[in-house]
């Protein structure tokens, strides 16, 4: 039996090269190794957007059209909306009673974000638990493994505690999961710090080609390399960090020893990357131009994933109600 992989994302922005670079470019090679899903967690998203439903309405569309551009083939892995699997909540429920409040303050990602957004105490209660729903939406799909960045890693140690306690306290029928760590080099964006869209540096994955040549001349570069001729460290510029990413071996090795003795120009080399990512990008922009000559194809895929999985979830659910003694 191939063994199952859920991954997902919160539906509150564009998917950009951050996500491409570090999850989206594995799952497009996984799906054809594992039973794929792909979970686009508008719930996850709302414990922090309670009050921009709209904006994560528009965004779970919007990230769903992004994974059929970047090469999620919906033929082989399944696209699912959180929202669309009530079971999921359902879960989170009960699974809630397996954990202390004490625990979940613990989490260092949560402690993380709650610090980044300003929370304190008034963090909702459902951010707080977030983790717990994380859990519902790993063990719901049976999940034998998740790939993941750093920083969810934590996710999966609660769900490993989570079904550990169900299993013992109950019965043995939740499937413990296993984290895949992403190998991927952390990507920087525009300001140099890790690219992501609260802070406004990043490279779109349906970014056109003037978008991109546009974000790319704003990136920073070596602070000490201010004209041509300058010498620069290419170890401390992201526009090499994404050249690494994106250009040929040779052409590395060139672009470093030609910063390095100031013959080649900071502008020149963005140049030379916007290029680069638009080549990259170009199945993209094809697959993206077909599918907005499809109207409807989005719903009919996420519909088709929400039938897909409910077998699999009802069976999940079954065992569980039985475990606990529920109806
Ligand atoms: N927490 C993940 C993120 O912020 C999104 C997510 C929700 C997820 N449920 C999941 C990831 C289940 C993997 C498996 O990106």
């Amino acid at each position: 039996m191939r063994k199952t992989i859920l991954t997902g994302d919160r539906p509150t922005g564009p998917l950009h090269l951050g996500h491409y670079v570090g999850s989206l470019q594995s799952r497009v090679d996984l799906q054809h190794e594992y039973a794929t899903y792909v979970l686009i967690a508008d719930l996850q998203a709302l414990t922090d957007h309670a009050e921009q439903p709209e904006l994560v309405r528009r965004n779970v569309l919007e990230v769903a059209l992004d994974y059929l551009a970047v090469g999620i083939d919906p033929t082989v892995a399944t696209i699912v909306v959180q929202s669309g699997v009530p079971e999921l909540a359902e879960l989170t429920v009960y699974y809630l009673n397996l954990v202390t409040v004490a625990r979940l303050g613990r989490n260092p990602t949560v402690k993380d974000e709650m610090r980044q957004k300003g929370f304190d105490a008034d963090v909702p209660a459902g951010f707080l638990v977030y983790p717990v729903s994380q859990a519902a939406d790993i063990t719901a799909f049976k999940a034998d493994v998740v790939p993941v960045g750093e920083d969810q890693l934590p996710m999966i140690e609660q769900t490993v505690e989570i079904v550990r306690r169900f299993n013992r306290l109950y019965s043995p029928v939740l499937v413990e999961p296993q984290p895949l760590l992403s190998e991927a080099p952390l990507i920087p964006g525009a300001d140099g710090r890790k690219m992501s869209k609260s802070l406004d540096n990043y490279v779109g994955v349906r970014d056109e080609p003037d978008e991109i040549r546009e974000k790319v001349r704003t990136f920073i570069t070596d602070p000490q390399k201010i004209r041509l001729g300058d010498p620069g460290r290419p170890e401390i510029c992201p526009i090499f960090a994404l050249h690494k990413l994106f250009s040929a071996p040779d052409r590395v090795r060139w672009i470093d020893e030609n910063c390095r003795s100031g013959a080649l120009g900071c502008v020149e080399n963005k140049m030379n990357l916007a290029d680069r990512i638009i080549e990259y990008y170009e199945p993209f922009r094809e697959r993206r131009a077909n599918l907005d000559a499809t109207p409807g194809i989005v719903d009919e895929v996420l519909a088709e994933g929400a039938a897909k999985v409910q077998p699999v979830v009802e069976e999940t659910m079954k065992a569980v109600r039985h475990a606990m003694n529920l109806a």
